[in-house]
């Protein structure tokens, strides 16, 4: 397998009908993921823009390549993880960002939650009998929102990646759930003076991409899985399909970015507890804390 350049190719993407070396690999995906940015708009300059960074390979991409193009779009790049309280699993996915944003020059401010809310995800998942990956998903929506804005973040930046992308299509679509579809797009611009602006640079990159420019790059990050991690039955079907149809899955994207559903406007209450945006008088962090 060659690369057009005639070196030895590391990656094929079936998509693309292409196979790349490392060096016109690295090329050819910082160059999507920048028209990507200026396609949808993403990015403004002169912003502050945080990454969310969980110590796997996609956030990690997701930094490493924002940091090559920060100068181009005149950006100020910051990290912020949050210690979930999964124990040695998050003890190393922590370890792994601190040394990703140390190698990149990337400032990181890391959350605890269990040093600052005195619970972690499991314990909150026990006395709300929810399963870990619920508890974890409102934790993580809430503190995302919340801690980057109080640092002065002007944007979110998200490693959700194109298998993400297919993955909630499916699930929401089936559900006919179009709030939360109206929701999966690469740009969800801030609907409240509280609510950040939230970005996904990686939304059209595979796994399979972004695991090999991690590798390439030889970015640190942790390849264990979350011990609460399921494998969805739709992520499944995204692969059946594009085993058949390569494209599948960045057809499923592109459509997409193009989808308009119209939803009515959220109303926004103040949480009476924190303060913090709500749908109810208390929003579901502090519902699922404060059960604790
Ligand atoms: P997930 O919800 O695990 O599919 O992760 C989707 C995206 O959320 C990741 O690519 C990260 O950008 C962000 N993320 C997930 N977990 C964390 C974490 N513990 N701390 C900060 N960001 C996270
Ligand atoms: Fe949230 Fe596993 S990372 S439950
Ligand atoms: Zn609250």
């Amino acid at each position: 397998m060659l690369c057009r350049c005639g070196e030895e190719a590391v990656i094929r993407l079936k998509q693309y009908r292409r196979s790349f070396c490392s060096r016109c690999f690295v090329e050819f995906y910082e160059n999507k993921v920048e028209g990507f940015i200026r396609k949808h708009r993403l990015l403004r300059p002169g912003e502050r823009v945080f990454v969310a960074v969980s110590g796997g390979k996609d956030s990690a991409s997701c930094l490493a390549v924002l940091k090559r193009l920060s100068e181009k779009f005149a950006i100020e790049l910051s990290a912020f993880h949050i210690n979930l309280g999964i124990g040695e699993y998050s003890r190393r996915v922590e370890e792994a960002s601190r040394r990703l944003c140390e190698k990149l020059d990337v400032e990181l401010e890391v959350v605890d939650v269990k040093a600052v809310y005195g619970v972690g995800v499991e314990e909150v998942a026990k006395s709300s009998r929810r399963k870990p990956c619920s508890a974890c998903g409102i934790i993580k929506r809430y503190l995302m929102n919340k801690i980057p804005r109080e640092l002065g973040a002007d944007r979110l930046a998200t490693g959700h990646n194109l298998e993400d992308t297919v993955e909630f299509f499916f699930k929401n679509w089936a559900s006919g759930n179009y709030f939360w579809l109206s929701k999966q797009k690469p740009l969800l611009p801030s609907n409240h003076p509280k609510v950040l602006t939230k970005i996904k640079p990686l939304f059209e990159r595979s796994e399979k991409e972004n695991e090999t420019y991690a590798k390439i790059l030889n970015l640190p990050y942790e390849e264990g899985k979350c011990p609460h991690s399921v494998v969805s039955r739709w992520r499944e079907v995204g692969e059946i399909v594009e085993e058949r149809v390569p494209g599948f899955k960045l057809s499923i994207a592109r459509g997409l970015e193009k989808l308009n559903i119209v939803v009515d406007a959220p109303k926004f209450k103040s949480c009476k507890v924190c303060g913090e945006p709500s749908s109810g008088d208390v929003c579901s962090f502090c519902r699922l804390i404060g059960r604790v």
